[in-house]
């Protein structure tokens, strides 16, 4: 990799507490970021992420021993919070060593961050807001994860540029914050490095790389998309505080309204309560998103993408695509008007 002096001297602080030569992460995306997205990511320079979504604690731990397998550099592992078996999950990242440990979908429930760390492992949580941030550090998180709604997935309500603008002023000079969200080039990086970021977090850009074993029907709706296409969805029912998911428009996107009327329905008869509502439509979507993804059905299947969706033309090995944003973020800080 040519030397990308500025960028990396901003990117210093991350490189150092990721353990890599950019402070690029690749966000766990469910059936995505499995062991050939993973080690291409940190082959390349960056930190691959595997999503463990909802697999059990079996297959977590053969996914990390086969990531183990083709790389020899740091990623992490994303557990989501509500999973069932969390604490089992937390076992096995620790059974392998695994450095980092990212807790997605809500806060960590208690004691989840003392027993990633007293594994020796570094806690990196999601921060929805500037309290909740403030929070999850006192909470013992190592580093922040800044989302915006216009990422792929399930999304906060707030855009990345206010909640960079709300976040980094406050806690970026003394703690780690990565932004995520709507990140598709190098010139948004360097602007982030700037307001004080560590690092960024991307998944669209990354979703459809040679190395991503996403269907090729999969890819290829991404190399069509622009970024109108990638919607959120919508909550049809006041009661059922669902978390909206950005995809690409299809008729899956469809049925999420009509799944949301039937768990409501189940709800009104009492026949599930709101915890069992809300893992109904969880379960809705990772099935959705693999057939997406595995399958490769576009029609049906959830294609969560992100608005940068629009900036992904073509498949391209992981290791071209960090060049690429790393000599876009250089090169914009290189065009900046001297002091
Ligand atoms: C297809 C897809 C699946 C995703 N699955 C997950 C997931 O399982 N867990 C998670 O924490 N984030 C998930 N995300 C969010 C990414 O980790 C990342 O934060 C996000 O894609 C960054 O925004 P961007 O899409 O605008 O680059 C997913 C994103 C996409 C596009």
């Amino acid at each position: 990799m040519t030397a990308n002096t500025k960028t990396s001297a901003l990117m210093a602080r991350g490189c150092e507490f990721l353990g890599t030569e950019t402070a690029i992460l690749c966000g766990a995306m469910s059936w995505v970021s499995e062991r050939n997205l993973v080690s291409a990511i940190s082959n390349a320079g960056g930190f691959g992420v595997i999503a463990c979504g909802a697999m059990t604690p079996e297959l977590l731990d053969a996914e990390i021993a086969a990531t183990k397998a083709l790389t020899a550099k740091p990623f992490g592992v994303n557990l989501i919070t509500m999973h069932p078996m969390l604490f089992d999950l937390i076992d096995v990242c620790a059974k392998h060593g695994v450095t980092h440990v990212v807790l997605a979908g809500g806060i960590p429930p208690k004691g989840s961050v003392e027993a990633i760390k007293e594994n020796g492992a570094k806690v990196i949580c999601f921060a929805p807001t500037l309290a909740l941030g403030k929070k999850l550090l006192r909470s013992g998180a190592d580093a922040l994860v800044i989302e915006g709604s216009e990422a792929g997935g399930h999304i906060g309500p707030v855009s990345t540029s206010v909640l960079a603008q709300e976040i980094l002023p406050s806690l970026a000079a003394d703690n780690l914050v990565f932004v995520a969200g709507g990140i598709g080039r190098g010139e948004a990086i360097a602007g982030y490095l700037e307001m004080g970021a560590a690092g960024v977090q991307l998944g669209t850009r990354f979703a459809c790389a040679s190395e991503s074993i996403a269907h090729e029907a999969f890819k290829k709706a991404f190399f069509r998309a622009s970024a109108r296409d990638a919607v959120a969805s919508v909550q049809v029912d006041p009661r059922l505080p669902v978390i909206p998911v950005r995809a690409l428009k299809n008729k899956g996107t469809e049925e999420f309204t009509a799944k949301q009327i039937e768990v409501a329905r189940l709800l009104d008869a009492g026949e599930v309560d709101m915890g069992e509502a809300q893992l109904k439509i969880e379960h809705f979507w990772a099935g959705a998103l693999r057939r997406a993804v595995i399958d490769g059905d576009v029609e049906n299947g959830s294609i969560m993408a992100g608005q940068s969706v629009g900036m992904v033309g073509k498949e391209e090995p992981v290791a071209d695509i960090i060049a690429a944003l790393m000599a876009e973020s250089e090169s914009a800080l290189s065009n900046r008007v001297a002091a």
